[in-house]
């Protein structure tokens, strides 16, 4: 055979472009599923997920914590990072080291090397719940991407444009997945269609979405 030495090499990731300095690294995150959960569970023990009020008074149906040096909350005075959780007072817990490797990897594999994530937004989907599209905006370091790994049930993200009319494309996201978007479409607006119903081996009828920003 000739071919043994093309065989001996790691495959080369799936990357699909969504726009300039965009795209979706299929399956990226896969080969970590089972520890990344791990440390979601580890992280929600010391900071609960919850359901934050929207500038407007109105629940946000995803439900969310954080970990890392500052954590995105929203309450009736707006939307920040915060140092601590609101609701206990006491710092995030710590991002896990294999979170912030997991993200400059990504990072690095979409051509933004030397990422380095200060923190990292949990978000839980139940089926039904969405996410209206939106700008990651609140970060003041515009230079960094955002990562973004998808994990259970999959999910229909909507990718739109820089502008919120642009009329979103409709792209698949499965357990495993990891998006990253930065430089020209850094302030693309993005959001989630709501949740399809269904059972996966290892979240049950549950998503879970890890988004790494650089705050400062
Ligand atoms: C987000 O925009 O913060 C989350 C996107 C996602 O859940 O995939
Ligand atoms: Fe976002």
């Amino acid at each position: 055979m000739t071919f043994d030495l093309f065989d001996a090499l790691p495959a080369a990731p799936a990357i699909e472009p969504l726009a300039p300095g965009a795209m979706v690294l299929r399956g990226f995150a896969r080969d970590i599923d089972t520890d990344l959960l791990a440390a979601v569970r580890e992280v929600s023990r010391a900071a609960p997920f919850r359901h934050l009020i929207t500038p407007g008074g109105l629940r946000m149906s995803v439900a969310m914590t954080n970990c890392g040096q500052a954590g995105w909350v929203s309450d009736r005075s707006g939307y920040r990072y915060d140092p601590a959780d609101p609701d206990s007072g006491a710092p995030w817990p710590p991002m896990p080291t294999l979170f912030r490797s997991l993200a400059e990897r990504a990072a690095a594999t979409a051509g933004y090397p030397g990422f380095a994530p200060d923190a990292c937004l949990i978000n839980r989907y139940q089926p039904g719940t969405r996410l209206s599209l939106h700008q990651d905006r609140d970060e003041l370091d515009l230079r960094a991407p955002i990562v973004s790994v998808s994990l259970g049930l999959p999910a229909t993200f909507l990718w739109g444009g820089l502008r919120r009319a642009d009329k979103p494309a409709r792209v698949r996201l499965a357990h495993g997945d990891v998006v990253v978007w930065g430089g020209p479409s850094r302030l693309a607006f993005h959001g989630i269609a709501p949740l399809a119903d269904g059972d996966h081996a290892l979240t049950g009828n549950e998503r879970i979405n890890l988004t790494f920003r650089k705050t400062r």
